[in-house]
């Protein structure tokens, strides 16, 4: 079977979170993306430094050393990196003596943003076809908003980024999956109106439901007032989803999952909550972070039951319902992201469906 990093070819060449900021402190820490075991450290100016996390010299991982004036010190020999993957001093050859060869890691340009560590994992030299832009494109909406309120969650899921991105759009399951935590139980099955559309290398999925059918206790704490309801969902390539919901103009709720590749069926989501309650709303957040690490963890079952099945037989021959809409189209952006094909963000496409939950 062909490696992760095989399968996404050209996906490979995006930015992903490989961290949260407040990960990266004084210890060097190891992540993996697209099956490459990365350390991130902090030089002494506190800029974080990407590099592939093996020795030069016997492949000790570096991650299980130290940082020594912001350089990266090798566990096994004490080689010294600096930030740029350069090879500084080689005790053996004497304590203050220059290296007497060139060796240099690899390095991963990596950006510092909101609050997380991006990470570009394609080539960054010239010959690539997929140029590394200065700065990763996604800023996580209401960050910087004294009325929002907003945090971070990581979840590991044993599954991979176009199954997770389905699930985390995907409204039917959670009448099954989020049995009265989500959707209230004794809700009467309704007929809910959607537009699903593509363009620009995004879907967006709006849902024409007035009326929330959220549990009771998810409806005290996010709408209390019972106000009217407008809720899209969005997948924007290579691999984040985006969920709002706004009650009446004073409440709201977001959810933005960026799901970070690890490797055949391993995934790390970043996932980014923004919550607007008028007064108070910070009394609220350890019941609100309480109830969505709920909600995730059993999104985490689910997907790893997927996980198990796909493990045994890759080959997938989904068979798709109208409500399956959104799945079909993830699918299409990312199967052209793999290939490198302009359709990516030329294609165009609008359909109104209807589903029950
Ligand atoms: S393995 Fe790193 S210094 Fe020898
Ligand atoms: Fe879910």
């Amino acid at each position: 079977m062909k490696s992760l990093t095989e399968r996404d070819g050209l996906l490979l060449k995006n930015w992903y979170i490989a961290a949260l900021s407040r990960e990266v402190g004084k210890k060097p820490i190891q992540r993996t993306l697209y099956d490459t075991a990365l350390v991130l450290f902090r030089n002494n100016d506190g800029k974080v430094s990407c590099l592939n996390d093996r020795c030069l010299h016997r492949h000790a991982f570096l991650s299980k050393g130290e940082v020594f004036k912001g350089e990266l010190v090798c566990p096994y020999h004490g080689w010294l990196y600096d930030h740029t993957g350069q090879v500084s001093c080689v005790p053996s050859e004497g304590p203050e003596s220059k290296p007497s060869q060139n060796l240099k890691l690899k390095s991963f340009p990596c950006v510092e943003q909101d609050g997380v560590i991006w990470v570009w994992m394609g080539p960054s030299d010239n010959n690539t076809d997929v140029p590394c832009p200065a700065t990763p494109p996604w800023r996580f909406p209401e960050a910087l908003n004294p009325d929002w309120i907003s945090y971070f969650m990581i979840t590991d899921f044993e599954n991979e980024v176009t199954n997770l991105a389905e699930n985390f759009v995907d409204v039917p399951h959670t009448i099954f999956v989020h049995r009265g935590w989500f959707r209230d139980e004794k809700a009467v099955p309704k007929k809910v109106p959607t537009v699903v559309e593509t363009k620009n290398g995004a879907v967006t999925v709006t849902y024409f439901q007035e009326e929330d059918e959220f549990s009771w206790g998810a409806k005290m704490l996010l709408n209390p007032g019972g106000h009217p309801m407008t809720h899209t969902d969005q997948f924007i390539m290579p691999n984040l989803t985006r969920v709002d919901y706004n009650f009446g103009s004073k409440n709201g709720f977001i959810i933005n999952s960026q799901i970070s590749p690890v490797s055949t069926l391993k995934s790390r989501v970043y996932t980014y909550i923004a919550y607007k309650i008028p007064l108070f709303g910070m009394l609220f957040k350890p019941i609100i972070s309480f109830y969505t690490r709920k909600v995730i963890e059993q999104d985490t079952v689910i997907m790893k039951n997927q996980g198990d099945c796909l493990r045994s037989d890759f080959r997938t021959t989904f068979r798709s319902t109208e409500a399956d809409e959104v799945h079909k189209e993830i699918e299409r952006l990312r199967h052209y992201g793999v290939k490198g094909d302009s359709k990516l963000m030329s294609y165009e496409g609008k359909k109104e469906i209807s589903f029950w939950i």
